[in-house]
């Protein structure tokens, strides 16, 4: 056994304080402290009541039942009906100030863990375990889990629901004893089931309040939970679902967990975010999409659906560039016989009925243009509607002699299968090779119901098999950007996000959905791998209608694209889109590096959002009116994150058409600028101008 050994991990605000012996318990995870912290330790020692074990029972990073922790213990497995209940005891610890790695074993099992946990200078933690078989006979594995300890004054919780057209919905609830779980089972990370939640003091909110953040990066299965402890300890646990039989290793074989990502502030949940977004900037980000600014997308989906010309396809190139669009992406209906979404997944080849000249000439023009190309794949899925079906029906993830249920008409293809693995890279890489396309919108468009290889259960090596073809064509085309759309968004995770470039967060272009929508993805991620696009006037999803400037704005707190047919567009809406696009690109660079924050209001109608420079010499605000305005006057509002002891001019950048008509008179400021301190922004405010329900304004500050 290793000595007992107080490991301290330091972040810029926060500290991780792990007491690690036999095992490994954090003992303090939150503010920062000094000074002789090994023997202040002392004073957390605990009481044993009566009624109980005999002695104390840490809750460690590595809960074990034969230890005596009654929580849901890291690891649940057994070699034929043995080994079973594993203690694992530590053999060595490698640490230095930012990061551990714990290594134990159990040579009684035949098992050995190994526990990685970091924390950096952005104060994101992140921790995974890797299990190794170290006997000769197999081990089974059904579980393996991450836990963290929340402290008991961890007493609220904010989780996340959704669905299709409706992603990123989060709902506020009490910690307490029964505590919180959730179980994802589609497959993929899901609409449904976003695989992160925040614990933290009662009634924290964007502003105040000990928050603590968890992500588990995972693109599939999982289930997250956060206990309450008969004792009164909290703790938060993560791990992927493995379905029956699924994990087995041999000797020597490995089994790792993806990462759980968390993060601590004492500031509230903007705070939080910020040291998500710096982390996600800085960590797991592709250098390319820091350091060029994100080309503004036209995307055909909503435009022309299935219905592709040529010609008509290049005169919306030509329109699109007029508007300034930066990148052009053909979706869905490119390839062969893809006429409908009831055929042709799997058969990557050009359609030569509607393309009987190739892609190179429509390429050529939007090139020509000065805008990149992008094109639309959905490479894991497969109709039976098929050439590839026909020639490969054994390719399908599936337990054969069951008929699954279709999503979207289509199955899943089996990514274990290496002929299948290698006919998809092939097909990817062919047109990679062979097209100068820069950009791929990498979609799945359905669930997955018993994932099967060879008659076994595969959903996790399906996962697994999906990030690897990813990977390889990464490897092979460096530099084209990929954007990972499942149906909307249901593969939205870190770990996604470390091989791709951008997200769609949701099939729903309706503004006002979609400041919901983006409000839940900015709790974990910057806008600039947001997809936002503005949709046409009379939205294809909710059958709302929605001026320009509120769709306008709405789309340039992300990514920012258009989604419709330009051509068919009357000339107001055109001006429209080229205005919001000329107004995206010059606030791009601050958009996409500063802070945001999301600012409480009074007025639960109101949603304000606000991106700060990180040298505060500016700032945006766009105060959204989502619904009636409660009362007859708007309120304050107060801009937090400026430089208080500077002077900004205030002024409005755009606002609604009947801005002037709907009120006697608007706020003077907003009719001219005026100059306050950042002091006065942050702690007086300004008054509200009033809005319609579903309008915003946009407004600009400049450090003087
Ligand atoms: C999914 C995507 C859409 C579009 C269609 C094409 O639904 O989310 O944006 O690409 O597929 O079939």
């Amino acid at each position: 056994m290793t000595q007992k050994e107080i490991i301290v991990l330091t972040g810029t605000n926060s500290q991780v304080i792990i007491d690690a012996g036999e095992c490994a318990e954090i003992l303090h995870w939150g503010k920062p402290v000094s000074g002789d912290i090994a023997s202040f330790c002392s004073s957390l020692l605990r009481p044993v009541p009566y009624g109980r074990l005999d002695n104390d029972v840490a809750m460690t990073l590595a809960p074990e039942l034969g230890r005596g922790v009654f929580s849901s213990p890291c690891l649940e497995g057994h070699r034929n009906g043995a080994d079973w209940a594993p203690v694992f005891t530590m053999t060595e610890i490698k640490s230095n100030s930012h990061s551990v790695t714990l290594t134990s074993e159990d040579a009684l099992a035949g098992l050995r863990m190994i526990t990685e946990l970091s924390l950096d200078k952005q104060d994101v933690m992140k921790t995974r375990h890797s299990l190794i078989n170290i006997k000769s006979t197999p081990y089974q594995i059904n579980r393996l889990a991450n836990t963290l300890p929340l402290p008991a004054r961890a007493a609220e919780l904010m989780t996340y629901y959704g669905r299709w057209v409706h992603e990123f919905q989060t709902v506020r609830q009490p910690l307490q004893q029964g505590g919180y779980q959730q179980e994802n089972r589609r497959g993929r990370t899901s609409h449904e089931h976003y695989p992160a939640l925040v614990a933290g003091t009662r009634h924290f909110d964007e502003m105040q309040g000990d928050v603590y953040g968890f992500h588990f990066a995972w693109s599939g299965n999982h289930r997250l939970r956060v206990d309450v402890k008969a004792d009164g300890r909290r703790y938060m646990q993560a791990e992927v679902i493995y379905l029956p039989g699924e994990i087995t290793l041999q000797q020597g074989e490995e089994l790792t967990t993806p990462w759980l990502y968390a993060s601590y502030s004492d500031q509230g949940l903007n705070s939080m975010s910020h040291q998500f977004h710096s982390h996600v900037r800085e960590s797991i980000l592709d250098k390319q999409i820091i350091n060029t600014a994100r080309p503004i997308h036209l995307n055909t989906w909503e435009g022309i659906y299935f219905e592709h010309d040529p010609d008509y396809i290049m005169e919306m190139a030509t329109q699109s560039a007029q508007m300034g669009v930066e990148r052009f992406i053909i979706d869905d209906g490119w390839f062969k016989g893809r006429n409908g979404d009831k055929a042709a997944l799997g058969d990557w080849f050009l359609d030569a009925h509607k393309y009987p000249n190739g892609l190179t000439p429509i390429i050529d023009h939007v090139r020509e243009l000065g805008m990149e190309f992008g094109l639309w794949f959905e490479p894991e899925m497969i109709n039976k509607e098929s050439d590839l079906y026909r020639q490969h029906p054994d390719w399908l993830l599936a337990v054969e002699g069951y008929e699954q249920p279709t999503g979207r008409n289509q199955y899943v293809i089996d990514l274990q299968n290496d002929d299948a693995f290698n006919y998809l890279y092939e097909r990817l890489d062919h047109f990679l090779t062979q097209y100068a396309i820069d950009y791929i919108k990498w979609d799945m468009n359905r669930e997955v119901v018993q994932p099967a290889h060879n008659g076994q259960a595969a959903g996790h090596q399906q996962v697994v098999r999906y990030y690897q073809l990813v990977d390889k064509i990464r490897a092979a085309h460096p530099k084209v950007d990929i954007e990972s759309c499942a149906a909307g968004g249901g593969r939205i995770d870190f770990e996604v996000l470390k091989r791709t470039h951008r997200f769609w967060p949701s099939d729903n272009n309706d503004a006002l959905e979609r400041q919901s929508i983006q409000r839940g993805m900015s709790y974990f991620f910057p806008p600039e791998v947001m997809g936002s696009h503005i949709g046409s006037s009379h939205c294809h999803s909710t059958r709302r209608r929605h001026s320009i400037e509120f769709r306008g704005l709405t789309a340039i707190f992300g990514h920012m694209g258009i989604e419709l047919d330009p051509v068919k567009e009357l000339q107001e809406e055109k001006q429209g889109f080229e205005r919001y696009i000329k107004l995206h690109k010059a606030l791009r660079p601050l958009l996409h590096t500063g802070r945001t924050w999301r600012v409480p209001s009074d007025d639960e109608a109101h949603q304000i959002h606000v991106v700060v420079a990180n040298n505060q010499s500016e700032a945006v605000v766009m105060l959204a009116q989502l619904a009636m305005p409660t009362n007859s006057l708007s309120g304050h509002l107060c801009i937090p994150g400026l430089d208080r002891t500077a002077i900004y001019r205030v002024s409005i950048l755009d606002k609604p058409s009947n801005y002037n008509e709907i009120v006697n008179y608007q706020p003077f400021w907003t009719e001219d600028s005026c100059e306050l301190s950042g002091e006065w922004c942050e702690d007086v405010g300004l008054t509200m101008p009033i809005l319609d329900a579903e309008s915003a304004i946009l407004i600009k500050l400049e450090k003087l």
